[in-house]
């Protein structure tokens, strides 16, 4: 039987992708691989959201293209970086086989069997069961065009996917084990397929029988509405956790970055959240150095996170992407200057996250536990309603359950709960 492997870069449509290709080269008799030089055919699912993330997945690539003429292997590139670099890659690294631009993973069951010719692949196979998490993309693509963003580029215009279709998925997933789902989109709130906006497919969504939780990412400020946070207050399935990019904390910049908010507006919906649905977990994204920041801009970023106190954030310094409208403006900060706000910013949001995770020693909380810990034995890993990430120590093999723990303690990012 042929096997492969899967090396995935970037954001959960991604890991969404992957999972998608990979329960199609199921269905045509393929298997997983243990690491990729056992593996028949070598997938590398790559991303262009900043510069450095195209230079680990092309160093990744160099890597694997070296060695798979004598192990017969097939290497495909696909993905966001695939779609933007195109056939260049293949000119440029001699040993891929194929590039799979990201437009057309969402259609790829047409196509695969083309592509499959030189994988020696035929028998059917059932793919078996389903992780205890699940990722359901539903509308890809995004039209926001945020000036510093590859996205729309890449991932084209912003669509839907209709919500029987979604509904269908997600029981496929209930069926074969899945406890809890993420509806994904670059801009889920935005969902809409014509007839079902987002908070109305939550509702339908939540109604399928034995799914236990709900989560969705990512939102963007501008339609994380009213109804949609009543809604998530009012559907006990619904995991108490929003991802909130806010990228800066001053209005000229967002005025700038294109993202059609201030900061009053979104420290406005903050509060929204906090009244509706009290302890629930706000994550956000934000970068510093975007073109034309002053010191004085990123102490307004500085100044909103110590406001908001998020449970976590992911902060990044900017990158130029060609194409983009940030592209043509000046760059005003070095890279040392980025690195320095970058470092100050991290720094800042680690002492409210650890703060906040210490908070919850002794505690209960409701954890789903997804996989085994695989540097700890007897140790599994789990998510709580929110967004923290929870160690679970038993004996047992506890995958797949939902369970009531005590939290014995915190290290900073990952919460440690009383053995079971
Ligand atoms: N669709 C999501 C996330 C897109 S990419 C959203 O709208 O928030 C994830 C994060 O990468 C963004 O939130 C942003 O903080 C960061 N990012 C995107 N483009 C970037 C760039 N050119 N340089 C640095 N960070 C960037
Ligand atoms: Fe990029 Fe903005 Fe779209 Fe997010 S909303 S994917 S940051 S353009
Ligand atoms: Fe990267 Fe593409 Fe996601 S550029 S962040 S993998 S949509």
């Amino acid at each position: 039987m042929p096997t492969f492997y899967f090396q995935t870069f970037g954001c959960q449509m991604n890991v969404a992708d992957s999972d998608l290709l990979a329960e199609l080269l199921y269905r045509r008799g393929f298997r997983k691989a243990a690491s990729h030089n056992d593996a028949d055919l070598v997938v590398v699912n790559t991303c262009s959201v900043r510069h450095h993330a195209e230079q680990r997945a092309l160093t990744r690539i160099r890597e694997i293209s070296k060695n798979k003429a004598a192990k017969k292997q097939v290497l495909w590139i696909i993905g966001c970086m695939a779609e933007r670099l195109g056939e260049s890659l293949e000119r440029e690294i001699p040993g891929i086989d194929r590039v799979i631009g990201a437009k057309e993973i969402e259609h790829i069951d047409k196509t695969l069997d083309s592509y499959l010719r030189n994988c020696g692949a035929e028998e059917i196979v059932d793919p078996g069961t389903k992780p205890a998490t699940t990722f359901i993309p539903v509308m890809r693509g995004c039209d926001n065009y945020c000036s510093y963003c590859i996205v729309p580029f890449v991932r084209g215009r912003e669509h839907s996917v209709p919500a029987n279709v979604v509904e269908e998925r997600v029981k496929h997933a209930v069926e074969g084990g899945a406890k809890e789902v993420t509806l994904l989109g670059q801009n889920v709130n935005s969902y809409d397929d014509g007839a079902c906006d987002f908070p109305d497919l939550c509702v339908r969504i939540h109604a399928v029988d034995k799914l236990k939780r709900i989560r969705f990412t990512t939102s963007h400020p501008k339609d994380c509405s009213e109804k949609l946070i009543k809604t998530i207050a009012d559907l006990p399935k619904m995991c108490r956790h929003i991802h909130l990019p806010v990228q800066s904390g001053s209005t000229r910049i967002l005025g700038l970055m294109n993202r059609k908010y201030t900061r009053d507006d979104y420290l406005r919906r903050i509060n929204l959240i906090r009244k509706h649905i009290p302890g629930a977990d706000i994550t956000t994204d934000a970068m510093v150095g975007f073109p034309g920041e002053t010191i004085d801009d990123f102490r307004e970023t500085l100044s909103l996170f110590e406001e908001v106190r998020f449970t976590a954030a992911f902060m990044f310094a900017y990158s130029k992407r060609d194409q983009t409208q940030a592209a043509a403006m000046k760059e005003t900060c070095t890279e040392k200057e980025k690195k320095a706000r970058l470092s100050e910013l991290i720094e800042c949001q680690t002492g409210i996250t650890r703060a906040y995770y210490d908070s919850m020693r002794g505690k209960n909380v409701q954890v789903l536990i997804t996989e085994r810990q695989k540097k700890k034995d007897r140790y599994w890993m789990g998510r709580d309603f929110g967004c923290r990430n929870v160690l679970v120590p038993c004996k047992r093999d506890i995958s797949g359950t939902i369970l009531n723990v005590g939290i014995a303690k915190s290290t900073g990012m990952t919460l440690v709960a009383e053995r079971i």
